[in-house]
């Protein structure tokens, strides 16, 4: 608090000395699809109350949304539609999953109020617009004094709905009628808690403050994402291919060393999974970036260490390989990659289960998910269990003999013919 209070003494000094005040931040989204964003710096050092928006577009635009949020899911959305009168609605949601975010009537709806300037004219709809208690909601809360703090937007063209209710159905944007942005928040304040929409600023006249000024790549306090046309299918195949690497494919080539005992059929199995997974991966980190969520969740941050993790595997794998034909013998080496793998593997399930909560995934999706990966765990630890069984008991050994250290020979034969089975 004191930082921010420091910060904008300093702002003010600077600004009042060339009688300019701070602005909003502006950031256009499209080339005429413009949004502001100020906190007066009273909310800003209580992290509560008022703080002003404003959205702008051409009458050509059936809605016009903003939100605070990295993605629909659990976002608090604000759609503008003209009213049929000359003037705007301004209707607050939730946003769930990839479906029409609904009006939220609940007592912890954002307040919203309609301010002064708002209207159509000419051409473009303009809603000024005061919110009380935007810095938190149901899904979700953000720091009035943050530096990087994630808002989404969507559009979609056609007529107007021409209607004040609040609850009115809108139709879905096109696959890049969205996007989403960073804003440095503590280059937004504003020193009056009141419209600071009126005394157009818009024009530039800031000169060379923080303020965007209406340019397309936004202020210096806005990084903006482009919608990217190809964002759900990125998305789907990132959650498709995770999925059945972590949950299918990679305990199905666990469960086929004890069950056939070749190495290399393991090791085949699971190199071709370890490049799926980096592909998943990959597809991840852009959906990440197209939400503007890279390593903020903690489905991103735990997926990252797990897949790094991962990435010793093949090395792990193939020293135990060396080691078990020259000994005949498991090593550290061999227990590392034993057990690393099964961790991993439950990490890996439990964060493909965060991503599907993270994305807003319906419950039934999340709870077949989590059956399945636990049918083939399970599968994986009773297979391991039976041949291990089914092994001592060949060899006429007890559990107990077995587990005698400096005896840690293995019934299958890993080594000289290259893919024995078990005895
Ligand atoms: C009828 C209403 C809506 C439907 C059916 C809908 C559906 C969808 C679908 C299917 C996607 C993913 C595919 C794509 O990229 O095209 C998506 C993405 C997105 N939508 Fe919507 N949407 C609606 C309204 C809104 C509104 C009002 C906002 C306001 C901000 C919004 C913001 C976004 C954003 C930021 C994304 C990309 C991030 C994400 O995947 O959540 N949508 N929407
Ligand atoms: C639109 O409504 C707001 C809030 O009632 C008001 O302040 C504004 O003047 C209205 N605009 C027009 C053009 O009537």
């Amino acid at each position: 608090m004191k930082r921010v209070g420091g910060k904008s003494l300093v702002a003010s000094a600077l600004l009042g000395a060339s009688l300019v005040q701070a602005d909003p931040q502006s950031i256009c989204a499209t080339e005429n699809i413009c949004y502001s964003i100020a906190v007066p710096t009273s909310s800003a050092s209580s992290n509560s109350g008022n703080i002003y928006f404003q959205l702008k577009a051409p009458t050509s635009y059936s809605w016009v949304a903003l939100g605070t949020g990295s993605q629909m899911a659990g976002a608090s959305i604000f759609v503008m539609y003209q009213d049929g009168n000359g003037n705007v609605t301004i209707s607050p949601r939730l946003g769930t999953a990839h479906s029409q975010p609904q009006w939220d009537q609940s007592s912890t709806a954002a307040q919203l109020t309609l301010l002064a300037g708002s209207g159509v004219a000419g051409g473009i709809m303009t809603a000024n617009v005061a919110c009380a208690n935007c810095e938190s909601w149901n899904g979700g809360d953000m720091s009035l004094q943050g530096t990087s703090v994630p808002w989404i937007a969507a559009w979609r063209s056609g007529s107007s709905l021409a209607t004040t209710n609040k609850g009115a159905t809108i139709s879905q944007h096109g696959g890049s009628d969205h996007t989403g942005f960073n804003i440095d928040l503590t280059t937004a304040t504003i020193s009056s808690d009141s419209n600071p929409f009126l005394t157009s600023r818009d024009t530039g006249g800031g000169g060379g403050s923080g303020s965007g000024s209406g340019s397309p790549a936004g202020g210096n306090g806005i990084t903006l994402a482009r919608g990217n046309p190809n964002a759900a299918a990125i998305l789907a195949a990132h959650g498709v291919i995770g999925a059945l690497v972590m949950a299918v494919l990679y305990p199905l080539g666990s469960l086929l060393m004890p069950l056939l005992g070749r190495w290399y059929v393991h090791g085949a199995w699971q190199v071709i999974t370890f490049a799926l997974m980096w592909a998943a991966f990959g597809l991840g980190v852009q959906s990440a970036k197209d939400r503007n969520m890279l390593f903020t969740q903690t489905h991103t941050i735990l997926g990252t260490v797990v897949v790094a993790f991962f990435g010793i595997q093949p090395a792990l794998g193939y020293i135990h390989h060396r080691q078990y034909v020259q000994t005949q013998s498991r090593g550290a080496v061999s227990y590392v990659h034993i057990w690393l793998g099964r961790i991993l593997m439950l990490l890996g399930i439990i964060n493909g289960g965060l991503g599907l909560r993270l994305v807003g995934e319906r419950q039934e999706l999340v709870i077949a998910y989590g059956v399945v990966a636990g049918v083939i765990f399970l599968c994986y630890v009773l297979a391991k269990v039976f041949t291990v069984i089914g092994a001592q008991k060949a060899q006429g050994r007890s559990y107990k003999e077995d587990r005698v250290p400096g005896n840690m020979r293995r019934p299958y034969q890993e080594s000289r013919r290259h893919g024995g089975r078990y005895a």
